[in-house]
């Protein structure tokens, strides 16, 4: 279906990346060569004697053990009972787990605020007091002294998109200022306390409260910094959009990454033309067919084309301090950051992200300095770092080259001006440098005591002869682990940990009958070293034999033994959602994850119409005359204990 009712991700299966560099199915296809007739296949390397040492990158360290093959002996780890595929318009979670519902779509962040109204007649100026729409990535921040650290504290949430069909009364069919407005107050970012109350989770009156949203006014930082030129639109800089996944920094400030920003912006000047950097970042004339631009010039192109500089950047915000502006930070890069994880190696700051879109790239900044020196100075230290972009070697080795202006190909004589404009265009330097073009990368999780690293590759054209497969529907989750373990370093050892899909319709698929999945997407490391893996499916995939996905289901929620490779499928989402999200109470007694666009357009089960806008879920409230509506879902185990075991 064109995109003239629901907004999709699916313009950005399609690579926009020009360059020609060799893409990691090239380089596993190569690789393969190398090693002569060696299975290259799920946890092939892991438990074949990889080409990480040992039983496994954790096995290396001289922990978690390995034990096997993915499903082989069960893991220690992993104590709950697998549940099922489903196609049902419900959510399921193992047998001794509870899910609650906490702060649904429309939910005011206030007792004295706007009641949200089932018919989608909230206005835009009540959207902005309520809970956003498409819950996304989220961090949960301890407000609770002692104990009551696992019992209160903030919950920050992004709000990727809206889906027009649902948000307003009448659909989408007119565009109107209003409805422009509202939409962008479903966009960005809630921050809501939440606490423990007689056994129920419950979001809490409170100073902290606020939504930020695509009105909101912000700052930037770093080398395209508040003033530059190329940030000069027709209003004052404001808003976030489609904040896809997130981070949290050692210093208690919150990360919100800017994914498809390109889907916004449209014109119907039929005279424009992209330049080359916005063809580069799939900016076109139709964008995903808000028609946003037909009711407010900021996002008509033509009209106003550095409003679109303003996004693609990773938005910092202070989640304990109501009145601070959201600053842009620069030198984390422009492209369409799926999320940003941060870590810390000889107390610098490290931040990985994903690019989203077929044929793309995963990026490091590396701090400068001690990210503690840097603040006691009043300096950010995402301010102060360098960006880099991972090249794959087909040895199993990798290299992160810098995107540094007068650096190797990024100097003056090649067009580049400054730092600034490397940040800019990072997709270019990035191409320039020859990075590894990836199968859309997504989320990228460290584990907290080895330290390896993963990122779920969630499906896309593939590369090579091999692959792991051309194209690539099913997705992989890589692992790489940095030299000497050091977050820091510029050079790492990769592999492939875990080649999803379904054994009937691919052959390298080694994932037993039951524990089949497909387009991996959020990603975390627990505590324990789980690694918890969330699927988006597209709706034009989800549940079809064409697609290879009719024994897959709906979306799900898996867990899995980094050392064994065993996974086990912990929850299956009602019907059009995707599930997404991730965080924990510092006790990981109680799990929040986020059910995201259920009842959204799909392929098998229709599309939500102002007439029915229950065609397709009507989750979670079950109302005969409500509409579904994106949650968080509060996750325990009946007996207390920490989620998973
Ligand atoms: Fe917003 Fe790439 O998922
Ligand atoms: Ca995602
Ligand atoms: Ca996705
Ligand atoms: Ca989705």
């Amino acid at each position: 279906m064109p995109f003239d009712h629901v907004p999709s991700h699916d313009p950005d299966d399609v690579a926009a990346n020009p360059s020609g560099n060799r893409t990691l199915g090239e380089v596993v296809a190569s690789r393969r060569s190398v090693l002569r007739g060696s299975t290259v296949a799920a946890a092939g390397f892991l438990a074949g004697g990889g080409l990480l040492a040992g039983a496994g990158a954790a096995g290396a360290q001289g922990e978690d053990k390995g034990r096997g093959r993915p499903g082989g002996k069960p893991s220690a780890l992993l104590g709950f009972a697998a549940v099922a595929t489903s196609d049902q318009d419900r959510l399921v979670v193992p047998p001794g787990y509870t899910a609650d519902i906490l702060v649904p779509w429309g939910t005011p962040l206030s007792s004295r605020g706007p009641a949200w109204r089932k018919d989608a007649s909230n206005s835009a100026a009540d959207q902005a007091r309520q809970v956003g729409m498409n819950h996304d990535g989220m961090h949960f921040f301890p407000t609770g002294r002692g104990s009551e650290r696992d019992r209160r504290g903030v919950l920050v949430v992004n709000h990727e998109y809206v889906d027009q069909a649902l948000l307003f009364p009448d659909g989408p069919a007119v565009m109107t200022r209003e409805k422009v407005d509202k939409a962008l107050a479903a966009h960005g970012v809630t921050v809501v306390e939440v606490a423990e109350e007689r056994g129920r989770w419950k979001a809490v009156d409170s100073r902290l409260n606020r939504r930020v949203t695509g009105a909101t006014p912000v700052r930037f930082s770093g080398p395209v910094g508040d003033g530059h030129p190329a940030l000069a639109a027709r209003g004052p800089a404001r808003g976030t959009l489609n904040n896809c996944s997130n981070g949290a920094t050692p210093w208690g400030t919150y990360l919100a990454c800017e994914e498809n920003w390109n889907s916004y912006f449209a014109t119907d000047d039929a005279t424009w033309t992209p330049s080359p950097e916005q063809a580069r970042y799939g900016v076109d004339k139709v964008g995903s067919g808000y028609n946003w631009h037909k009711a407010d010039p900021r996002f008509d192109i033509a009209a106003d084309p550095n409003e679109a500089n303003r996004f693609g950047w990773v938005v910092e915000i202070d989640p304990f301090d109501p009145r601070s502006t959201p600053v842009k930070r620069t030198a984390l890069g422009r492209v369409k950051h799926e999320g940003a994880t941060v870590t810390e190696s000889r107390g610098r700051v490290v931040v990985y992200t994903g690019d989203d879109q077929d044929k793309e790239y995963v990026y490091k900044f590396v701090g400068d300095a001690s990210w503690r020196s840097l603040r006691a100075r009043g300096e950010s230290p995402l301010d102060h770092g360098t960006l880099h972009v991972a090249k794959f070697e087909a040895d199993g080795s990798g290299r992160w080259l810098p995107l540094v202006f007068g650096t190797g190909p990024l100097t003056a004589a090649n067009g580049w001006r400054d730092q600034a404009d490397v940040l800019l265009r990072t997709r270019q330097a990035a191409d320039a440098v020859g990075a590894t073009p990836l199968d859309r990368p997504e989320w990228i999780a460290v584990h907290p005591r080895s330290k390896d690293v993963f990122v779920t590759l969630t499906n896309g054209s593939g590369g090579g002869p091999v692959g792991p497969r051309t194209p690539n529907p099913y997705g992989q989750i890589v692992r790489w682990r940095e030299d000497r373990g050091d977050n820091t370093a510029l050079t790492f050892r990769w592999d492939i940990f875990l080649l999803a899909g379904d054994p009937k319709y691919d052959a390298k698929v080694t994932l037993p009958e039951d524990r089949i999945f497909g387009s991996p997407d959020g990603l975390a490391v627990d505590d324990d070293g789980r690694l918890w893996i969330q699927t988006d499916i597209s709706n034009s995939s989800q549940n079809q034999a064409g697609k290879g996905y009719d024994r897959i289901g709906n979306n799900q929620m898996l867990a899995a033994d980094p050392s064994t490779g065993e996974v086990r499928r912990f929850l299956t989402g009602p019907r059009g959602c995707e599930i997404t999200g991730i965080t924990f109470t510092p006790d990981h007694r109680t799990m929040f994850v986020n059910i995201q666009h259920p009842g959204e357009s799909t392929t098998v089960w229709g599309a939500p119409s102002p007439a029915d806008p229950r065609a397709v879920s009507n989750w979670p409230d079950f109302d005969p005359a409500g509409r579904p509506r994106s949650a968080t879902v509060v996750i325990r185990k009946r007996d207390g204990g920490v989620i998973g075991t």
